[in-house]
């Protein structure tokens, strides 16, 4: 009987290119994961991206990096200069498969190299539970507003051994 193949993930550098794959999977993320945690009046003022070309002056003006199966892009995640995580999603059809695990690896030996001491992020109620298994704690809850929308979060860090 055959064995089932691993996935096989890759991470690697955000490109020009990359925009509007990195849209899309921001945009499903939220429409068909985040979307168990927060109203569809609070999805629908989230899972907007108002102008592409702001989206990707954005990503290009700090690390990004995609996580790739089978030649696939699956999810993306950043880090900023002072060791912000702004973003962490994952296509809905590649959910716990160990994509954002590779992605925060990957954010933290960055971190680590950069010499920072934390990395730090505004985490959904939907990537709480991933943050703390991956050793974040909340440092305050809260809610931010979205286009006339108040949706909840957690300050969350990580301290680098
Ligand atoms: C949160 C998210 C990024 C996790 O991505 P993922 O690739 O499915 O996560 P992984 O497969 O790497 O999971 C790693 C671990 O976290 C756990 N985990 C992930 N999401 C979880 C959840 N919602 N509840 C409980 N545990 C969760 C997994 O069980 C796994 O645990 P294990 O190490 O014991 O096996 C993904 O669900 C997502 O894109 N959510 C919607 C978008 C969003 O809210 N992004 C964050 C904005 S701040």
């Amino acid at each position: 009987m055959p064995m089932s193949q691993p996935h096989r993930l890759s991470i690697r550098d955000y490109e020009p290119a990359d925009a509007g794959t990195t849209i899309d999977i921001f945009l499903r993320a939220i429409r068909d994961v985040a979307s168990k945690d927060y109203t569809p009046a609070q999805i629908d003022a989230w899972a907007k991206v108002d102008d592409a070309r702001v989206w990707a002056q954005w990503r290009a003006s700090r690390p990004t990096w995609l996580a790739i199966c089978d030649g696939a892009p699956v999810g993306f995640s950043d880090l900023t200069p002072d060791g912000c995580l702004d973003m962490m999603f994952v296509h809905p059809e590649h959910q716990g498969k160990g994509v954002a695990s590779l992605l925060l690896a990957t954010v933290e030996k960055a971190a680590r190299e950069q010499r920072l001491r934390r990395v730090f992020t505004e985490a959904s109620l939907t990537a709480r539970p991933f943050f703390e298994r991956k050793g974040f704690i909340v440092l305050a809850a809260q809610t931010v507003e979205k286009r006339g929308q108040r949706l909840a979060n957690f300050r969350m860090e990580k301290h680098l051994a």
